[in-house]
C-alpha cells in the first residue's frame, strides 16, 4: 500500500480521491460517493471552492443559520452566523429579542490600528542604527508606495515605523514595529507586501555582514484595533424571565462574570461562550477565525493573568454588561467578494463597512455570553443542550413527527442520555408505550 506519495497536488481530482479511496478506505465505493456527494453540481462554483485552497477533493459543509432582532446602534440586523454547534443560533436570537426589548445594544470602535514587524538581527552600533533608521524612513516609505497608493487614496497606509531595541531580550535582536490603517481590508496582504519592502529597503542599505532579516509579518495582536459594545438596564426589567427576580439575576449575574474575571479556568470557558458568537459572524462573512481567536486570547491575558473579556456592574439600580476586544476584520477583499455565500451574508448585514462589521461581531459575542451565562445561572445549560441532543438522536434514527412529539413529552421528564433514547424509541416502535 502506498501511504506515502510523491506529486500528489499535480494529480488530477479526481485520480486523488482515487489514491485516497484505495489506499486509506479499503477501496470502499462508498467512501468516493461520500466525497462526490458534496461536490456542488454548478461545476463553476465548485471550480471557485477548489481554487481556494490546495488538494481540494470535496467540500466541507458548516451550517448557516439566521438570528434575527438585533437592535444595534437603533438599527435592526439579522446577523448570519456559520456554526457547527446546536442552541448557539437559538440563544443568540433569544438574547437578542430579549435586548431589543430594553434598549438594544450600543456599540462603537475605540480604534482600528494594525501592526506588523520586520525581525531582524543587528551586530553593529545601537546608536549608528537608529540613525541610519531614521534616514530610511523615507526610503522605505518610497520602496512600499505601489503598495500604500491605492490604500492612501482610501484614506489608510502606514502610521508609523518604529525601530525597537529587543537586545535585553534576545541577541542582537531588533525589530521594526509598524503600525498600519488598512480601511475596510482585513490588510494582512497589504501589511505583509509593505513589510517586505522595507526589509529589502534594511537589506540593501545596511552592511550585510552586520545585518540578518529574519522575517518579515503582520501581528494577529491587535490591541490598539479595540471594539466596544454594551447592553444595559434597570435591574428590576430583568426579571420575569426565570423564577429569579430582577435583582436576584442581576446579582448572580455579576458574580458570573466576576468569577470569570478572576478565575482562569472559568475565563477560557466564559470566552469561549463569547466566542461562539463572534466566530460564527466571523466565518459567515469570510473573515479568518484563527487570526480572531488568536488575537482576541492574547487580549485576554494582556495583563499576565487569563482573564474575562466581558464585564457587568449594577449601579444606581442599572444594570451594564459590556465587552471590550480586539478585531481585525475586513469587508473587502479575500473571500468577500470570492464566495457566494459571503457576499450574501455581507448583504443580509446591509453591507457593513470594517467598523460596522467590528461592531455587529462584538455585539454577536457579547449576545452569546449573555445567551450562555443567562442559562447557567437559572436553568443550567444542560436543559437546552439536552433538547437539541435528544432531536439530534430522534432525527439520526428517522423518527416521526409523532414519535417525537412521544420522545419529547416522555424526556420532560427523564434523563436524557443518547442510550435511554435508544431505549425509549425502540419500545415506542414495538408499541410497548
Ligand atoms: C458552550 O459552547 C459555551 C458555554 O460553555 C459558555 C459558558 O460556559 O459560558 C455554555
Amino acid at each position: 500500500m502506498a501511504k506515502s506519495i510523491n506529486g500528489f497536488s499535480k494529480l488530477p481530482k479526481t485520480e486523488k480521491i482515487d489514491w485516497l479511496v484505495e489506499n486509506f478506505c479499503e477501496g470502499s465505493p462508498e467512501a468516493e460517493k461520500v466525497l462526490k456527494q458534496y461536490w456542488n453540481a454548478d461545476a463553476k462554483l465548485q471550480q471557485l471552492h477548489d481554487e481556494f485552497i490546495e488538494n481540494t477533493i470535496s467540500n466541507f459543509y458548516l451550517p448557516l443559520g439566521l438570528a434575527p432582532n438585533f437592535l444595534i446602534n437603533e438599527e435592526y440586523l439579522t446577523l448570519p452566523m456559520v456554526i457547527e454547534e446546536s442552541s448557539v443560533v437559538a440563544a443568540a436570537s433569544k438574547a437578542a429579542k430579549f435586548w431589543s426589548e430594553r434598549g438594544g445594544f450600543k456599540a462603537r470602535v475605540i480604534s482600528t490600528e494594525k501592526i506588523g514587524q520586520v525581525h531582524f538581527k543587528y551586530s553593529g552600533d545601537r546608536i549608528e542604527l537608529e540613525k541610519t533608521i531614521e534616514q530610511l524612513k523615507p526610503k522605505m516609505l518610497e520602496a512600499a508606495k505601489p503598495i500604500t497608493q491605492n490604500m492612501e487614496k482610501r484614506g489608510g497606509g502606514i502610521l508609523s515605523i518604529d525601530l525597537v531595541d529587543k537586545t535585553k531580550e534576545l541577541k542582537e535582536y531588533f525589530q521594526l514595529f509598524v503600525t498600519f490603517d488598512t480601511r475596510d481590508s482585513m490588510g494582512a496582504n497589504f501589511i505583509n507586501s509593505c513589510l517586505e519592502k522595507f526589509a529589502e529597503v534594511l537589506e540593501t542599505n545596511l552592511p550585510k555582514e552586520q545585518l540578518t532579516v529574519i522575517m518579515s509579518i503582520l501581528s494577529n495582536y491587535v490591541p490598539e484595533c479595540l471594539v466596544y459594545a454594551e447592553v444595559s438596564c434597570k435591574v428590576d426589567d430583568l426579571g420575569g424571565d426565570s423564577h429569579l427576580s430582577g435583582e436576584e439575576f442581576a446579582e448572580k449575574f455579576v458574580q458570573a462574570v466576576n468569577i470569570a474575571e478572576v478565575e482562569p479556568y472559568r475565563a477560557v470557558t466564559h470566552n469561549k461562550g463569547v466566542m461562539n458568537g463572534i466566530d460564527a459572524v466571523v466565518l459567515a462573512t469570510g473573515n479568518d477565525f484563527r487570526a480572531v481567536e488568536a488575537g482576541v486570547h492574547a487580549f485576554a491575558s494582556k495583563d499576565g493573568r487569563y482573564t474575562s473579556l466581558t464585564h457587568a456592574e449594577i449601579k444606581n439600580g442599572i444594570f451594564r454588561f459590556w465587552i471590550e476586544i480586539p478585531l481585525a476584520l475586513g469587508t473587502v477583499g479575500g473571500l468577500t467578494s470570492l464566495h457566494p455565500l459571503v457576499k450574501l451574508a455581507l448583504d443580509i448585514l446591509q453591507r457593513p463597512n470594517a467598523l460596522e462589521l467590528m461592531k455587529i461581531a462584538a455585539v454577536a459575542g457579547l449576545a452569546q455570553n449573555f445567551a450562555a451565562l443567562r442559562s447557567l445561572i437559572t436553568t443550567g445549560i444542560q436543559q437546552g443542550h439536552m433538547k437539541m441532543h435528544l432531536m439530534n438522536i430522534l432525527n439520526q434514527h428517522q423518527a416521526t413527527k409523532e414519535e417525537k412529539k412521544k420522545m419529547v413529552d416522555f424526556f420532560t421528564h427523564h434523563t436524557i442520555t443518547h442510550s435511554s433514547v435508544i431505549e425509549q424509541l425502540e419500545k415506542l416502535r414495538a408499541n410497548e408505550l
